[in-house]
């Protein structure tokens, strides 16, 4: 399971500062949302803050495109330190070229898609990528509530990479507080990406490990592999 908070909940006064108490916290990841007041009506930071933030943090740099034009920014954030670039299904006939520069760029790829947009979208792209990204709001703005009707396409996902025999991890973004996610981690997903949930509370750490373990116990048991029946025993 993977913990990841969400910068976009920071206070971005004290960036450092903030990044400093992920880093102690014990989390996984750390989840940069980038805006650009076109795709999304907000705008967040660019590579010059990630790029600033990388020296400060050994953490795995989740670097979300929330872009239109997503094709001028993979290098600069590749650049700047991302480990993994998130690119939006939505984007169409951009994706499958999307898709082979960042792999060029020798990052984790990672395919996000937004909550009208169906998990179908998806499917022709499965084999080529690291991460699923199913979001759990509409882009654009931290601290909204989570739509339940997203919970399917988690399923949805999580069925395809086991009868598929895939490996890409299965992550959700928005609305992710204590409860949602063992509702995520149940529907199959491994990746906690949450903002106001874990930057809201004044120990982080302890966020952290209370939603780690939440997860870790509503993950759904792994169905048994038939080779490992002991030869022994008659089938
Ligand atoms: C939403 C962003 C999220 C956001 C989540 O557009 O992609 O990563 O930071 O924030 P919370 O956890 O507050 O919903
Ligand atoms: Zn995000």
């Amino acid at each position: 399971m993977i913990i990841a908070p969400s910068l976009l909940a920071a206070n971005f006064g004290r960036l450092a500062r903030e990044v400093a108490r992920v880093n102690a916290s014990g989390a996984d990841w750390l989840h940069l949302d980038i805006m650009d007041g076109h795709f999304v009506p907000n705008i967040s930071f660019g590579p010059v803050v990630v790029k600033t933030l990388r020296p400060l943090s050994r953490l795995f740099f989740d670097v979300h495109l929330m872009c239109s034009k997503p094709v001028i920014l993979l290098e600069p954030f590749a650049e700047a330190g991302a480990n993994q670039l998130n690119i939006h299904v939505e984007l169409g006939d951009a994706v499958t070229p999307l898709i082979w520069r960042i792999k060029a760029l020798g990052k984790r790829v990672g395919l996000v898609v937004n909550p009208p947009t169906s998990v179908g979208l998806a499917q022709p792209f499965l084999e080529q990528i690291d991460h699923l990204l199913i979001m759990t709001v509409n882009p654009g703005f931290g601290g909204q509530s989570f739509i339940y009707e997203t919970l399917p396409k988690i399923q949805q996902a999580a069925a395809w990479r086991r009868d598929r025999n895939l490996h890409y991890t299965i992550a959700v973004d928005g609305g992710v507080d204590f409860q949602t996610a063992v509702e995520c981690a149940r529907a199959g997903a491994d990746t906690f990406i949450s903002g106001t949930t874990l930057f809201g509370r004044h120990n982080l750490g302890a966020a952290v490990r209370r939603l780690r373990r939440l997860v870790e116990a509503a993950k759904p048991a792994a169905a048994p592999a038939q080779a490992s029946m002991p030869a022994s025993q008659p089938a």
